[in-house]
């Protein structure tokens, strides 16, 4: 946490945490916290508009990104966009169905990747950045903005093979040398840092990198194609931005969590939910922010079985730079008032740790 500067000082709790304050209760905010469990979100794609025509529409855009924030007072607000606007503006189709995931023009050459262009790219992602300029003047003093893009890895798995995949076959052929790998990489690397650099510049406070498919890898893959991309990602943004701290989400990485934080310089890591406790406590936190890691699933069946966790994360995490986060997105089926209970608790009971709390006495 070294590149943030002493002097600085914020009253947003999210950006206390990300520069090494313990702080209680935690801040808190949910990935995919704007979407569809949330009916006023549902309510403005049914009026006709299609994902993508969301994403570019500044106006829009800034009124997804705040309808959480809104509903439940989050410390964080994340823009609305998506990791695939990346290969969008790179010149490969990407469509959105409903209720099916993303469809890609899949990658099957080497000419199919030189075709991709940086020529143009900020130009097309122009509208995301007004949105990010507009949300960042309007925000609440105690609201962070993040900014975020998705990790080189996890986009090439999504361009490679058209779309989602149960094993990633041709990504991870590639990853072996049976494709333009290292050509990919390096433009996706490139095209993520300018990408984030603009949000930043357009006001956002901290910047997330999503690397939700980085667990499919074997060791040496992992290496290559997922920590050393993000460490070159981290170097090029604290070269222009050095306060500026960047969160990744390594999905899937199990012990390699250890190596990813040590070798990448990043502030904070968002934690899946595989991840023991006790081992992020004594390997993670004592080198970055932890951010995690509660069951998407859990929040989906509240009550006691849920706040038994989320108390069990509180116990364990809220003694280092912690923020109350899931270990991935929020399911769609989610219940609104679960979500409620879930700020709620964590608002109350957050502010005693160390087992004092129990499920009941702070409700
Ligand atoms: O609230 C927020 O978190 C901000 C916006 C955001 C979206 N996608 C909006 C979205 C963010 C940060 C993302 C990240 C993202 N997108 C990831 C990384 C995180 C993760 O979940 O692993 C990935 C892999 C994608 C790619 C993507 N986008 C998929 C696979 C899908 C379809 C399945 C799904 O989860 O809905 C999307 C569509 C998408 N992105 C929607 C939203 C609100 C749903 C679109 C709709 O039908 O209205």
């Amino acid at each position: 946490m070294s590149v943030h500067s002493p002097f600085i000082t914020t009253a947003k709790p999210f950006l206390r945490a990300l520069r090494g304050e313990s702080i209680i209760p935690p801040p808190l905010w949910l990935m995919r916290q704007a979407g569809r469990y949330l009916p006023e979100y549902r309510h403005l794609r049914a009026s006709g508009h299609s994902f993508l025509e969301l994403c570019y529409s500044p106006e829009l855009a800034a009124e997804v990104t705040l309808q959480p924030i809104r509903r439940y007072g989050f410390d964080a607000a994340i823009l609305f966009s998506d990791i695939l606007v990346v290969p969008d503006a790179l010149g490969q189709s990407v469509t959105f169905h409903e209720g099916k995931g993303p469809t890609l023009e899949r990658l099957k050459s080497k000419a199919d990747v030189t075709r991709l262009s940086l020529e143009g790219f900020i130009s097309s992602l122009a509208p995301i950045y007004k949105t990010v300029q507009s949300l960042a003047q309007n925000l609440s003093p105690t609201v962070a903005l993040i900014g975020f893009a998705g990790a080189p890895w996890t986009v090439a798995a999504y361009m490679i093979e058209g779309g989602g995949s149960k094993n990633f076959f041709h990504a991870k052929l590639w990853s072996l040398g049976q494709g333009p790998m290292e050509q990919l990489m390096e433009l996706l690397t490139e095209a993520t840092i300018r990408h984030l650099l603009a949000q930043i510049a357009a006001g956002a406070e901290a910047v997330q990198v999503f690397d939700s498919w980085a667990g499919v890898l074997p060791e040496s893959e992992f290496y290559r194609f997922v920590v050393k991309p993000m460490k070159n990602i981290v170097e090029r943004i604290h070269k222009i931005y050095p306060n500026i701290p960047v969160i990744a989400y390594p999905r899937g990485a199990g012990v390699q969590y250890k190596v990813f934080v040590t070798e990448t310089g990043v502030q904070a890591v968002s934690l899946d939910s595989s991840v023991p406790l006790m081992w992020a406590a004594r390997h993670l936190q004592p080198h970055v922010t932890i951010q995690g890691n509660l069951d998407p699933l859990a929040l989906c069946a509240g009550g006691e079985p849920m706040l038994k966790r989320v108390q069990r994360i509180l116990d364990v995490l809220s003694h280092g730079p912690f923020i109350f986060n899931l270990g991935h997105g929020i399911l769609p089926e989610t219940p609104l008032e679960h979500v409620a209970e879930l700020v709620k608790y964590i608002r109350l009971c957050g502010k005693t740790t160390g087992g004092e709390c129990c499920l009941h006495q702070c409700g």
